[in-house]
């Protein structure tokens, strides 16, 4: 067992819900816990209880993130009703691309009317890509309105078998189009949610044994390109209602998983690397973070949650599990912000 050193990872879909659900998380616990998981980019998504769907508040939110302790940038909303609000959008360095939801899920953001869904991809000024929570159906109606719009579509938590094949075939047409998967799909199944019940709710839902053999096939040979956490943190009180708040935190448990599959022999490591580091800045161009790496021993193997949480939530659907290479170092820009294990920043 030897610490090895790696580059900063990046998670370019994560919820850290400020403004408007701070009582989940805000910019500060989630960057702890970004940190606290050997990442140091993050995106954070628009649907916020005010969705970032226009540049006031996307200002607004620029300036909140100001207390992060990671890296930190933006993708911009759409309720289909402000396009005159993409080209700022689009220019501003802060944003890395357009979400879109297709399908209902946490948040006000919607979009099924085919027309306005249309209106959207014809407005956005192609370059940076078009993120969309599309699925089955949903999701080749994506593929072709960025076919036909010439933009770049990445595909987010990508969770069927049928998906994975959608996506296959797009890429062998030639059509530009990326997907990510979440670690909470590649590590559990339908099963997992009789047995975690609200613990285990998020959208799309997981699914059978089938779709999981497939995320991984899919991953493996580059069919699905990146790993992305879709961190989506909720009081214990939200996942305990009936019916309970959709989506679970991932920040602090995504590269102990990937580094488990490592262990298993499922995947390599230099697939892991390039999943959640390289592909993710190739796809949505971000920039080099100078003097920025984690140090870690990826055979060595820790007990997930067993110090507790830096996510306000305070919990994981895999407290208990035994995960590998627990971030030891991690320096951002020259700067250590955790040192033996703890943040020190
Ligand atoms: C996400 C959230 O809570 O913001 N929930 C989820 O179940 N994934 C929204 C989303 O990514 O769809
Ligand atoms: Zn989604
Ligand atoms: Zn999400």
């Amino acid at each position: 067992m030897a610490t090895k050193r790696f580059p900063g990872f990046i998670d370019v879909h994560v919820h850290l819900r400020e403004p408007g659900a701070t009582q989940k998380e805000d910019f500060y616990t989630g960057s702890r816990a970004a940190i606290a998981g050997g990442v140091t980019f993050v995106i954070d998504m628009p649907n916020n209880p005010t969705p970032t769907v226009s540049i006031e508040r996307l200002d607004e939110k620029v300036a909140l993130a100001k207390k992060a302790i990671c890296d930190i940038g933006f993708h911009y909303g759409t309720n289909g009703k402000n396009a005159d609000t993409f080209a700022e959008a689009a220019s501003r360095p802060e944003v890395f691309g357009l979400k879109l939801y297709c399908n209902h899920t946490t948040g006000e953001m919607l979009i099924e009317d085919p027309k306005l869904l249309e209106t959207v991809f014809a407005a956005w000024p192609p370059g940076k890509p078009i993120l969309v929570h599309a699925e089955g159906p949903q999701l080749d109606m994506a593929i072709a309105l960025a076919d036909k719009h010439g933009q770049r579509l990445h595909v987010c938590h990508i969770t069927q078998a049928s998906e994975v094949e959608a996506v296959r075939k797009a890429k062998a047409a030639g059509r530009s189009v990326t997907a990510g998967v979440c670690p909470h799909h590649l590590f559990m199944t339908e099963k997992d949610r009789e047995e975690k019940k609200g613990y285990a709710t998020m959208k799309p839902p997981l699914g059978t044994l089938e779709d999981q053999a497939a995320l991984w096939a899919g991953l493996v040979d580059g069919t699905v390109d990146i790993v992305e956490t879709d961190h989506a943190p909720h009081t214990k009180e939200e996942k305990e209602k009936d019916p309970p708040a959709f989506g679970v935190p991932g920040l602090e448990t995504s590269l102990g998983l990937m580094l488990k599959a490592v262990a298993d022999g499922s995947i390599t490591e230099e697939r892991v690397v390039e999943a959640m580091h390289t592909l993710p800045r190739k796809i949505f161009n971000i920039p080099e973070q100078p003097d920025t790496y984690v140090e870690l021993d990826p055979d060595a193997p820790y007990t997930a949650g067993k110090d507790g949480y830096e996510s306000k939530c305070g919990w994981s659907p895999f407290t208990g599990w035994e995960l590998y290479g627990k971030p030891m170092k991690v320096v951002l820009r020259g700067k250590t912000l955790l040192e033996d294990g703890k943040i020190i920043a």
